[in-house]
C-alpha cells in the first residue's frame, strides 16, 4: 500500500500501514475478548460498571452533602462539612479513575509494539492512519456494543462536572435570605433584625463577660476594639461567645484628640458621637485586622501589606494596596450613657465582593 492508495482499505490495513510507516512493528495485537458474550467478559463489564456506579453514588452524595449538610458554626456536625465533601468528592474522582483503568486493562486490545523514533512532523498519511488506529481501538474495545458501560461512564463523568458547576454557583443557589437576616452575607453582626439596641462591647478575654463601653472609658487619641452585644444574648453563653467568632463583627472605636476635624463621607455626617468614630476593623485589601493606630498622624495601619487609612478622611486609604475606605459604623450614646450602633455598616466589610457604588 502506498500513500496515494488509501481508498478501499480496511481499518486493519490502514492502522498497520500507519504503524509500518512510523517504523512501528506490531509484535502482538489481539482482542481481549475474541468470543463476545462469554461469562468472563460479562463479569469484566459488571466490574467496570460497579466502579462507575460507586463513583456516581459518591458524586451524588457529595452534591447532596454540599447542599444540605450544616456548615455554619455552631450547628451540630458543622466541623464534618469539609471532611465529608473531601471524602465523597475525592472518592468519586478516585473511583472514576479506577473504572477507567479497569476498562483499559480489560477491554482495550492487547498490544506490544516496537517503534523507531523520528522527529519529522506528521503528514496527511500519518494523520489518516492514526485515525484508523484510534477508531479501531474503540471498536475492538467494544464500546459501541457496550452501551450500558457508555451510559454509566457518562454518568460517572457527568456527576463530577455537575458537582463542579454547582460548587461554582452554590453561593447563588443557597438562598441567603432563608437564614435570619443577621446571619447572612448581606449583613454583619451589627445588624439588628428586630430593632433591639446593639451595644458596643469590649473583649476582656472572657467570652461570657459583658463589658459595655461609655465615652468616659476612653482617653483622647485612643482606640478600642469593640463587638456587638444585645441584651437578649446576656443569658446565652453560646451567643455571647459566638460574636467573637464572626469575621465581620470587629470594629475599632476611636476617640480623636480635641479640635480634630473629620471630613465625613456623604450621608455619614451624623454617624459619629463628637470625637468618637467607629470603623470596621477588617482591612479592605485582604481582611487583616487593622488595629495599629498611629495617634500623631491619625492613621490606622494594616500590618499585613502596610495599607494606611486616614481617619480624618473617614478612613480613606492613603497608602498601600487597599482601595476602599474602612466602612464606618454609625454610633450613638443611649439614655444610660452607653455606646450603641445606630445600624449596620453602610458598606460591605473586608475585601469587597461587590461594589457598593461609592468611594
Ligand atoms: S490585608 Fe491590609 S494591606 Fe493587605
Amino acid at each position: 500500500m502506498t500513500r496515494d492508495n488509501l481508498d478501499g482499505r480496511t481499518r486493519d490495513d490502514l492502522l498497520r500501514a500507519g504503524l509500518e510507516e512510523d517504523g512501528v512493528r506490531l509484535v502482538r495485537y489481539a482482542d481481549r475478548w475474541p468470543l463476545p458474550g462469554t461469562r468472563a467478559e460479562r463479569r469484566a463489564v459488571r466490574g467496570v460498571m460497579g466502579w462507575l456506579g460507586l463513583s456516581a453514588l459518591l458524586g451524588v452524595a457529595c452534591i447532596v452533602l454540599y447542599l444540605v449538610w450544616p456548615f455554619r458554626y455552631p450547628a451540630a456536625g458543622y466541623e464534618l462539612y469539609t471532611p465529608l465533601l473531601g471524602l465523597t468528592g475525592g472518592g468519586c474522582v478516585l473511583l472514576l479513575a479506577v473504572a477507567i483503568i479497569r476498562y483499559s486493562k480489560n477491554f482495550l486490545p492487547e498490544e506490544q509494539a516496537v517503534q523507531e523514533r523520528h522527529d519529522d512532523p506528521s503528514g496527511e498519511f500519518d494523520r489518516t492512519t492514526t485515525s484508523a488506529l484510534v477508531t479501531d481501538t474503540v471498536r475492538r474495545g467494544g464500546m459501541p456494543r457496550r452501551r450500558m458501560v457508555l451510559g454509566m461512564a457518562g454518568v460517572g463523568v457527568g456527576i463530577p462536572v455537575v458537582g463542579a458547576v454547582i460548587a461554582a454557583v452554590g453561593g447563588l443557589i443557597k438562598d441567603p435570605w432563608r437564614q435570619p437576616p443577621a446571619d447572612t452575607v448581606w449583613h454583619s453582626g451589627w445588624y439588628s433584625e428586630d430593632g433591639q439596641a446593639v451595644f458596643l462591647r469590649q473583649d476582656v478575654g472572657d467570652p461570657h463577660k459583658v463589658v459595655l463601653v461609655r465615652p468616659e472609658d476612653m482617653e483622647a487619641g485612643s482606640l478600642l476594639t469593640v463587638y456587638p452585644f444585645r441584651e437578649a444574648d446576656r443569658a446565652d453563653k453560646d451567643r455571647l461567645s459566638a460574636v467573637f467568632n464572626r469575621g465581620d463583627t470587629p470594629a475599632v472605636l476611636i476617640r480623636l484628640r480635641a479640635g480634630q476635624q473629620v471630613t465625613p463621607k456623604p450621608g455619614q455626617e451624623n454617624d459619629n458621637v463628637g470625637e468618637y468614630y467607629a470603623f470596621s476593623k477588617l482591612c479592605t485589601h485582604l481582611g487583616c485586622p487593622v488595629g495599629l493606630f498611629e495617634q500623631q498622624t491619625d492613621r490606622l495601619l494594616c500590618p499585613c501589606h502596610q495599607s494606611q487609612f486616614d481617619i480624618l478622611q473617614s478612613a480613606t486609604p492613603i497608602f498601600g494596596p487597599a482601595a476602599r475606605p474602612l466602612p464606618q459604623l454609625p454610633i450613638a450614646v443611649d439614655d444610660n450613657g452607653f455606646f450603641v450602633a445606630k445600624g449596620d455598616f453602610r458598606q460591605p466589610v473586608g475585601p469587597e465582593f461587590w461594589e457598593m457604588g461609592w468611594r
